[in-house]
């Protein structure tokens, strides 16, 4: 019996004393109330605005008879969410625009929640953060406003730099939760997947806002016994620079050291938008794959290899077991692969067939192969 543990994922940004805060805000102070050495115990006393950091607009942010942030629904804080990429407006001052967010129309149904990525959550503690934001023009407001969104989440301080009120009404007015300031680009390796958001405020009686402890809950590691008793062989999805390295490593280990791949054939520029996963047997890194998103229902497996001590192991399998379950989960139709000839039978146990004829890539005789996931 597979067992799926979701992978959690932070999209909250620091909150310390001095911390950058929209201009005009109340700075963050932290003062010592209670010490230890003196009374036996800590305690701080914290000041902050109501918008600090990662935060949430409740509607009494703007709207006379709004809501406070003690009464807005859980159901608009928590649950499935779409990550949509602007990351091409990610550019200082940037206008986004209602034309820019039309792409995404069939995602934005009454209910959904949506969090748009424009990849400036990266500037966030610099003086830029604040002063050179992209910014939603009113109209782009206004077209989201009349999708009724049950939430909104952006990786920009405020929805524009300057004005507040026409963008901010309409979505509020509509009943759409504003969350700004979130960190976003941790999720990028998990936009095609189901993503399960959490912005979580404290419930400050009456207020117009409050900071959020934001983060989602991603596709993460499946794995064969109790969550308890490690297994011996799991999979997790590479979030971390030292899992890339891991990833990487096993990489050159296998294709270029030991079958002899020209190392500069070996990483290319779809690594960046790739998703990786690294499996582990016993703890140690094992064996590597990477994905990609061809279009929509189709992935492309690739990079597949486990290093030599840990074959025969059930690393592979464990490998491609996991991605027959996410494909499923996500609603993948077909998977692709270009098989080393050699390995032709490992995928075909997988369910994998023969689609072309051999052809060499990277100095090896391969085979084109795939298989549709619901079959
Ligand atoms: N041909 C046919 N069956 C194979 C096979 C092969 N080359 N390699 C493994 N299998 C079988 C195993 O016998 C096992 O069968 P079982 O479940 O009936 O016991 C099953 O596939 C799973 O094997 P597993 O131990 O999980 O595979 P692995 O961890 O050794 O990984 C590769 C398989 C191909 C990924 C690995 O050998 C490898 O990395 N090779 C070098 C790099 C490479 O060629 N990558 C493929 C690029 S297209």
């Amino acid at each position: 019996m597979l067992t799926f543990l979701p992978r959690w994922i932070d999209l909250t940004h620091p909150v310390y004393p001095g911390v950058p805060v929209f201009p005009g805000d109340p700075e963050c102070t932290f003062t010592p109330h209670a010490e230890l050495v003196q009374d036996g115990y800590r305690v701080t006393r914290l000041c902050c605005g109501t918008h600090l950091g990662t935060h949430l607009d409740a509607p009494s942010h703007f709207l006379p008879d709004g809501a406070p942030v003690d009464l807005i629904p859980l159901e608009h804080l928590c649950g499935p969410a779409v990550l949509l990429d602007l990351s091409h407006k990610g550019a200082p001052k940037s206008v986004i625009d209602a034309s820019d967010l039309e792409p995404f129309a069939d995602r934005l149904v009454p209910g959904a929640r949506a969090l748009i990525r424009t990849g400036w959550d990266v500037r966030f503690g610099t003086e830029a953060f604040f002063n050179d934001q992209p910014g939603f023009t009113p109209e782009a407001c206004r077209w989201l406003a009349a999708r009724r969104l049950r939430l909104l989440g952006l990786d920009v301080p405020s929805l524009h730099p300057a004005l507040f009120a026409p963008t901010h009404v309409p979505l509020l007015q509509a009943g759409t939760v504003i969350v700004e300031s979130l960190r976003l680009t941790p999720l990028c390796p998990y936009a095609a997947g189901p993503i399960a958001f959490f912005a979580a405020p404290l419930p400050l009686r009456g207020l117009d806002g409050s900071p959020v402890r934001a983060f989602a809950a991603v596709p993460g590691t499946y794995c064969e016994d109790e969550p308890a008793k490690p297994p011996a062989v799991h999979v997790e999805v590479v979030t971390s620079a030292t899992q890339m390295l891991d990833a990487l490593a096993i990489r050159e280990a296998v294709f270029v050291d030991e079958q002899g791949v020209d190392w500069r054939l070996e990483r290319d520029a779809a690594d960046r938008t790739a998703l990786h996963l690294l499996a582990y047997r016993h703890g140690e890194p094992a064996g590597t794959l990477r994905l990609l998103v061809r279009d929509a229902g189709e992935v492309a497996i690739g990079r597949f290899a486990v290093l030599r001590a840990h074959r025969g192991q059930g690393v592979g399998r464990a490998l491609m077991e996991w991605v027959l379950i996410w494909a499923r989960d996500t609603g993948v139709a077909k998977l692709t692969l270009h098989a080393q000839v050699h390995a032709a039978g490992f995928y075909r146990r997988f369910g994998f067939e023969v689609c072309g004829p051999q052809f060499i890539e990277a100095g090896i005789l391969h085979v084109p192969m795939e298989r549709d996931v619901n079959d």
